[in-house]
């Protein structure tokens, strides 16, 4: 399942040497410095088996002041370098394509503070979401986003990702969140921007740039982030639909009646309900009569439980009342509850099982959102295919997957570059959420200007003149 690409290895990056090797050790010790096969396979290939590359070389520093002597010998010698986190990203940005060395985070996971008064929580860019989460949690916080990877996904790689996820609707991007950081430049440089206040107007607001660079601009080492407090009333409720009609007009009434409690809005369809029932044993069918179309997992978040679960149960009879939710449930206690979450974050999990996917992750207004399943599940009709579409409906985000049995390049020409042209036209973004990695950067033109993409290139030269940090991934090849 391996998808070969068309790229090139760039003729100006060197080859790794012994002396590399013995340099690096000097600055790491040798525990720093894997040339183990098995850790090596591991981090050459990503979480879902599409890419997988060759290095040869995985390091993992420490500390910050290791990164920087890392990169500036790297820089010295034009040795290309890939950044790591967990390597759960969906667009291959977390593994080489070719030799590139790998810089890991794995070994730099402590969390620094958490300040009781404002929530702000700072760590190293190696802490996983999980371990954050249940920090903040043991505090009366919470982290502002969870994805279904929370449990190896690192505060740099989903800061480098600008992920979104099941908390977006409440808490917004990480654009918001993120208060600070530190990250280290390709030739070593520090630049420190570790501060845990909400506001400073005080010149151009750098940490915004490396939020979605994908490893591009920098390695990002530390984060500061504001957690919110954690909600001391929450419900969960798993809702079926007959029509798309519907979904939608329960979000917008949802948004309306539930207002500053509703917390998530997350859609599956039945084609991604099946999938996930089939291929994952453990997950359990929150409404196994029910036979619709569409399925809404709606969370409140609130801080008066007797007041919240009379504004839900008012809205969904009301909702039920006049036909749009066909049949529901509300989860009566948090194993429930972790019930029907399961079943939303096993989707990507059971694709996994099922063999090859097509993943495209689609930002799209609301009236489109859903067509393009069924556009595309009638363009590839005559395939052996299974269409499947979930995602975070509230933020208008589409997770479109095509899953097959095999990887077929012929199925994958047969969706690109229509699905990105469709999307486009429909006033879209060809990544909401998951980044372009190596997947998709000539594919940038679809939702940037050409102005806009000669800008980025420009940033790139500034950051990383030499182009060592991440290449082949997220800009698209220079013509000239
Ligand atoms: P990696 O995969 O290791 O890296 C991601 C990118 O960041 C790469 O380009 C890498 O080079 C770069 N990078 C990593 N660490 C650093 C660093 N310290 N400095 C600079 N660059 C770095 N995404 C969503 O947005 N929403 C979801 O709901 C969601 N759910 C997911 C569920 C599952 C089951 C899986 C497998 C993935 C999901 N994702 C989701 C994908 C998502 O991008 C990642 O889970 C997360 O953002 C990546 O974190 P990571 O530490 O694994 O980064
Ligand atoms: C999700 O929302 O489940 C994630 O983004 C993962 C995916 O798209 O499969
Ligand atoms: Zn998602």
């Amino acid at each position: 399942r391996w998808i070969s690409s068309a790229v090139q290895r760039g003729s100006n990056y060197a080859e790794l040497n012994q002396a590399d090797v013995a340099a690096f050790t000097d600055i790491l010790g040798s525990g720093g410095v894997v040339q183990d096969e098995t850790a090596l396979d591991a981090a050459n290939e990503d979480w879902m088996g599409k890419y997988k590359g060759n290095s040869k070389l995985l390091l993992r520093p420490k500390t910050t002041q290791q990164t920087s002597d890392i990169l500036k010998h790297c820089n010295d010698r034009r040795l290309a370098v890939v950044p790591q986190g967990g390597n759960s990203g969906l667009v291959g940005g977390s593994v080489p394509l070719f030799d590139e060395v790998i810089v890991s985070f794995a070994s730099m996971k402590r969390i620094l503070s958490l300040d009781k008064v404002n929530g702000a929580l700072t760590c190293q860019a190696g802490s996983t979401l999980q371990e954050l989460d249940d920090h903040a949690r043991e505090h009366g916080f919470l982290m502002p986003l969870d994805l279904g990877a929370k449990g190896s996904c690192q505060a740099g790689g989903f800061v480098s990702t600008n992920a979104g996820g099941l908390r977006f609707l409440r808490y917004g991007s990480l654009h918001g969140s993120v208060l600070g950081l530190e990250a280290v430049l390709a030739d070593g440089t520090i630049l420190n921007s570790m501060q845990t206040l909400p506001k400073d107007n005080t010149g151009y607001d750098l940490k915004q740039l490396f939020i979605g660079a994908e490893g591009t601009l920098g390695l990002i080492t530390a984060v500061a982030i504001r957690c919110p407090f954690a909600s001391t009333s929450t419900n969960l409720a798993y809702l079926a639909c007959e029509s798309y009609e519907a979904v939608t007009e329960v979000y917008r009434r949802a948004r309306r009646e539930l207002g500053e409690i509703l917390s998530a809005f997350e859609f599956l369809d039945r084609q991604a309900l099946e999938l996930t029932k089939q291929h994952l044993e453990n997950v359990k069918d929150p409404l196994p009569s029910t036979n619709t179309q569409f399925y809404l997992v709606v969370e409140t978040s609130g801080s008066n439980a007797e007041h919240d679960m009379a504004k839900l149960e008012g809205f969904l009879t009301d909702a039920m009342e006049e036909g749009l939710i066909a049949d529901g449930t509300i989860a009566q206690d948090t194993g429930q509850a972790q019930g029907i979450w399961g079943l939303r974050e096993g989707i990507s999990v059971a694709l996994r099982h099922a063999g090859a996917t097509y993943k495209y992750d689609l930002s799209l207004p609301p009236p489109a959102l859903y067509t393009m399943v069924e556009v595309m599940r009638q363009r590839l009709s005559h395939h052996d295919v299974r269409v499947v579409g979930y995602g975070h409906l509230g933020d208008s985000n589409l997770h479109l997957n095509i899953s097959s049995a095999d990887w077929k390049e012929e199925v994958r020409k047969e969706i690109e570059p229509f699905v990105y042209e469709w999307t486009a036209e429909h006033g879209g973004s060809i990544s909401a959420e998951h980044g372009l990695g190596q997947m998709k950067p000539e594919c940038i033109r679809y939702s940037k200007s050409p102005e806009m993409v000669g800008m980025m290139h420009r940033v790139k030269d500034l950051f990383d003149p030499n182009h060592i940090l991440n290449p082949y991934k997220l800009l698209p090849q220079r013509t000239q």
